[in-house]
């Protein structure tokens, strides 16, 4: 993949991943211990996994790194990091990274990606769920333990984001249309049941699940508390709640089978939208 002076292409050398090492430390500000160590990265890629860079001349400017993924019952890899160096950022990398990881799944019959991210980071959330397509069904509380760097001693609650590499959402999203463009198409994430699609500025006015109320409706907006760990680790106390609260209430969602499909802006903040699947 090529455009400018920008080319996306594999590692290649034990230096590139050093330097792949160094950006992920720059984009997180993670302490040397939560780096990714080279030798890791190299193995998993030699194993059946991908790691993929965004050079500018000779210069690295964000990577993708994947290892495969074995219980999930069909081919699937999972995107263990994504980072694109501070000074590189809003430029579109990532999104060119996820798409030739897309590429290089198609063409070895690999039809699903997963990976994990914070679901508090509103960026984050958007790029996977709305630039992306993927969907949320799992909620994994303090997946790495305590990782330090930006998150202090915040617990590292994570929403797992499965990617269906040939979903007709996932499609429209690799050319370049976002669920705004779509407005007024029957097809949902899940499907094509026009009777469950609302207009995305209706999807702000869905029902709202809060402690103790879950509506009986197959959509439901989840609200959460965007910000970045350094907002959280202000108060330690009431960023731990906040986490415990989303975590509880996540946890029985995706429980009684519905995904995190999009994430939108209400008058009250941030919500995902739910949306229930059908078997
Ligand atoms: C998250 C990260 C990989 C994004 O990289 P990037 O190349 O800057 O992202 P892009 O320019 O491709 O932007 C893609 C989308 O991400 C979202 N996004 C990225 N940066 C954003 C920002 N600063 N504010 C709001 N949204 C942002 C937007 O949805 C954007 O789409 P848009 O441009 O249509 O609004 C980068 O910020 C990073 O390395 N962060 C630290 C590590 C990390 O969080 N990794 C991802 C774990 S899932």
């Amino acid at each position: 993949m090529r455009s400018g002076r920008l080319r996306i292409r594999e590692l290649k050398s034990p230096e590139e991943f050093a330097e792949a090492s160094q950006a992920a430390k720059a984009a997180w500000g993670f302490p040397d211990l939560m780096v990714p160590p080279p030798p890791d990265m190299i193995t998993a890629t030699h194993s059946g996994g991908m790691t993929a860079g965004a050079f500018e001349g000779e210069r690295l400017l964000g990577f993708v790194h994947a290892v495969p993924r074995t219980n999930l019952g069909q081919p699937a890899i999972h995107s263990h990091l994504l980072a694109v160096r501070p000074d590189a950022q809003r430029r579109g990398l990532s999104v060119l990274l996820k798409l030739f990881q897309r590429d290089w799944c198609l063409a070895r019959g690999i039809g699903l990606v997963t990976w994990t991210y914070d679901p508090f980071m509103l960026r984050n959330a958007r790029l996977n769920l709305v630039r992306l397509a993927a969907v949320v069904p799992v909620f994994l509380p303090n997946f790495y333990g305590k990782v330090g760097g930006i998150y202090g001693e915040l617990p590292s609650d994570r929403f797992e984001a499965h990617w269906r590499l040939n979903s007709p959402p996932v499609e429209r999203a690799a050319r370049g249309e976002t669920a705004a463009e779509t407005k007024g198409t029957a097809a949902t994430k899940n499907g094509t049941d026009p009777e469950s699609e609302s207009a995305p500025g209706k999807e702000a006015e869905l029902p709202v699940v809060r402690s103790g109320r879950f509506p009986a409706s197959d959509r439901v907006l989840l609200p959460f508390p965007a910000g970045f760990p350094e907002v959280f680790r202000g108060d330690l106390a009431e960023g731990v709640a906040a986490r415990r609260r989303f975590g509880r209430l996540a946890t029985v969602l995706f429980a009684r089978g519905y995904e995190a499909v999009s994430v939108v802006m209400t008058a009250a903040g941030p919500a995902y939208v739910l949306e229930r699947r059908r078997a």
